[in-house]
């Protein structure tokens, strides 16, 4: 039997911190709007979707205490790739120093759980993979019409990565898992090629805390836990107001949630990486901790993950 385990963990932010006073001075949008409406105060734009990939990946390997050319099989999860043709993923596994695999994935804002769980299945399957990198990055403001209020105070950028290293007789490290998308749904949030993000924000608000709240309880149960057991809740990181109605249904206490919206606005595959360092590096987790992830977005795509964090 072989488990993994979580090694390593990394961020990347652009340097340009653009605040809600910056679109109050030229949108018809106040600051009060937007932190009543969403929860966030300010936001990070620049770089591109491979630099900052580099960046929070290799934070994450060195943190692992391990070389790039120790991860044999590295997954991207992004929606905004630098080009067409060639992967993203391949300028970041040249860029590392990477051995082994590499591919991009695209499940909107759900893809960093479905990239953890698709990566945890390789390292599982027996197929010579031992030590995966998982990055989210994202650069939304690129496909954002910023003089649109209703999504240039939304979306932002950043990137943020884990190593998983497959351990010998290690438990798993996912206890349960449900990935699944609603594709009729793709008229109230996607963006065409050399477009801006086109969103129906009302609907996407309810049909996302309904997906993400039957996708959680069914990954709960199929654990076994009751939500009281979870330790952190790591959520991504779209609007405040759709996180408190999640913890609020599922009966998770509110300050056992992992949250940066504040600071970095929707960063797309990037939310639950950033949000699991950030709680990972202010010392909220212990061995054998329970995490809950949940993600929902483009597509409409969902998914949840229960997992152990430590050996
Ligand atoms: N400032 C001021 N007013 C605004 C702004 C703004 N920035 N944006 C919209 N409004 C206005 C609207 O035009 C509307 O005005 P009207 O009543 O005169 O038509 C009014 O505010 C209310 O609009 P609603 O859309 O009903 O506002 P709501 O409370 O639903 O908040 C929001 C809008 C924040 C977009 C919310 O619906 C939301 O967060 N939805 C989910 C979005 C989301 O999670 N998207 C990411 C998905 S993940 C991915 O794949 C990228």
């Amino acid at each position: 039997m072989s488990g993994a385990v979580i090694t390593g963990w990394g961020t990347a932010l652009p340097e340009k911190v653009v605040t809600n006073a910056e679109f109050e001075a030229r949108l018809d949008t106040t600051d009060e709007w937007i932190v009543e409406r969403t929860g966030i105060r300010e936001r990070r734009f620049g770089g591109t979707t491979s630099s900052l990939a580099v960046e929070a990946g290799a934070a994450a390997i060195t943190k692992a205490g391990l070389s790039p050319s120790d991860i044999d099989l590295l997954v991207l999860s992004t929606t905004t790739p630098d080009k067409t043709v060639p992967a993203t993923s391949s300028t970041v596994h040249a860029q590392l120093g990477c051995r082994g695999a590499a591919f991009d994935l695209n499940a909107a804002c759900a893809g960093y759980v479905y990239a953890m769980v698709a990566a945890d299945a390789m390292l599982n399957a027996g197929i010579g993979f031992e030590r995966a990198l998982v990055i989210g990055s994202d650069t939304l403001s690129a496909i954002t019409d910023m003089e649109d209020r209703s999504t240039a105070v939304l979306f932002a950028d950043g990137a943020g990565a884990a190593v998983l290293e497959r351990r010998d007789g290690a438990a798993p490290l996912i206890l349960a898992s449900d990935l699944g998308l609603d594709g009729s749904l793709l008229p109230i949030l996607y963006c065409d090629h050399g477009g801006f993000m086109k969103m129906e924000g009302r609907e996407v608000f309810r049909r996302a805390v309904r997906a993400t709240v039957d996708s959680t309880a069914k990954v709960l149960a199929e654990a076994n836990v009751a939500a009281s057991d979870i330790a952190l809740f790591v959520p991504h990181q779209a609007n405040q107001r759709i996180i408190d109605a999640m913890v609020q249904r599922l009966g998770i206490p509110a300050e056992r949630s992992a949250l940066v919206l504040e600071k970095t606005g929707n960063t797309s595959s990037a939310s639950i990486p950033l949000a699991l360092a950030d709680a990972a590096d202010a010392g909220r987790l212990s061995d054998g901790d329970l995490i809950l992830f949940s993600g929902f977005g483009a597509g409409m795509t969902w998914a949840s993950a229960v997992v152990r964090w430590g050996q």
